[in-house]
């Protein structure tokens, strides 16, 4: 799905490709394209696996001469090895080639392969700022196998991965935008290292033809690995129901972003309350739909932030109001991912919120 609202001009003031990891596509996604050909953060990407459980990220470039690898031009995935269209030098899952059709394989050549991981069949790629290497993991999520099956999702827009992550620690806007009450803060939000952790509680009136027909009590622990990765803990108390979610956003060109969302819902043997409608489903189907209602949910959130996120200017030093939650800390947070120094003013947000504006940086104007 793309959505192309008016040109953003104001994600100009950052940086487009702040360091992290980024998601690429799920395992499944791979293994069934064979080869696929990607812009991903301003790059030319191919992306295969060798059947056996591994996956390469390399730049869609040959080292030999220049032929674009993409099965667009020609490229193909053969024994697990990506195979050049222009000359045939193969390469292997490392990037190593490994066989030439005329002369033993030149050792020199190899593919730009960029560092991946995988967290429960979602891979992702990590880009350093001036090629450095991974600087955090990210950590797997709490283990269980009462998990439905994932429910993927992803949509374009003009935005900034830092833009539409800041909404997990905007308060405000949930009331706002998305008409959910009682929202509170639980706690003040955390920060290690490149983990930040925000929790809040709200809940949530369904409405259908304006009658009230449910209403969810809800608490939401976000963590937050990078800018293109968060991780969203979702409990339910009217029902009893736990929810997954990830939310992931990922530069295209350097004015669009993909964002992708995930879901998964935990078995709902027991509900707490009745679910209209599916009182009698058998449980596993009864988590399916459920987590194709939440991911509906999740949709018509997205949309509505895209049609914001798609159309505002980044200001770096924004108009706080007490109630708007930890937006100076979370970008202070940001910093550490612009380490070229091309960072966003977020000291500036704390002095405005506490009343002693200064002159602004000249490094953000
Ligand atoms: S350009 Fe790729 S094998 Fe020659
Ligand atoms: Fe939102």
């Amino acid at each position: 799905m793309k959505v192309n609202p008016d040109k953003n001009s104001g994600v100009a003031s950052l940086s487009p490709f702040p360091e992290g990891w980024y998601f690429i596509a799920s395992r499944k996604a791979i293994e069934k394209e064979g080869l696929a050909r990607k812009t991903w953060l301003g790059e030319r990407i191919v992306v295969w696996s060798d059947g056996d459980g591994k996956v390469c990220v390399a730049e869609a470039v040959c080292p030999h001469l220049g032929s674009d690898l993409a099965p667009e031009a020609g490229g193909r995935v053969r024994n697990g090895c990506l195979v050049c269209p222009f000359h045939g030098f193969e390469y292997d899952i490392t990037g190593q080639c490994v066989a030439t059709p005329y002369a033993p394989a030149p050792r020199s050549a190899r593919l730009n392969v960029f560092e991946t991981r995988e967290v429960e069949g979602l891979v992702f790629a990590w880009r350093g700022s001036g090629g450095r290497p991974p600087q955090w993991d990210i950590p797997a999520p709490p283990s269980g196998t009462d998990w439905s099956e994932m429910e993927f999702w992803s949509v374009r827009f003009p935005g900034h991965p830092q833009e539409t992550t800041e909404n997990s620690v905007d308060l405000g806007h949930l009331r706002y935008v998305h008409g959910y009450d009682s929202v509170k803060g639980v706690g003040s939000i955390s920060v290690d290292g490149a983990w930040l952790k925000s929790c809040f509680d709200f809940r949530r009136t369904q409405t259908v033809a304006g009658i009230k027909i449910f209403t969810y009590d809800v608490s939401a622990v976000t963590h937050v690995h990078g800018l293109g990765y968060s991780f969203v803990e979702v409990r339910e108390h009217a029902i009893g129901m736990d929810t997954r979610l990830w939310v992931l956003a990922t530069p295209i060109d350097g004015e669009l972003v993909e964002m992708t969302l995930v879901s998964q819902v935990r078995q709902l043997r027991r509900p707490k309350r009745p679910i209209i409608g599916m009182r009698f489903l058998p449980p596993r189907l009864r988590t399916r739909i459920m987590n194709k209602i939440i991911m509906a949910a999740q949709k018509h959130d997205v949309l509505q932030d895209v049609v914001i996120w798609g159309r505002k200017q980044y200001r770096p030093r924004p108009m706080l109001c007490r109630s708007d939650g930890e937006i100076g800390k979370y970008r202070r947070y940001c910093e550490q991912f612009y380490p070229d120094g091309q960072l966003c003013d977020a000291r500036a947000a704390d002095r405005l919120s506490a009343g002693t504006e200064r002159q602004p940086d000249p490094r953000t104007r």
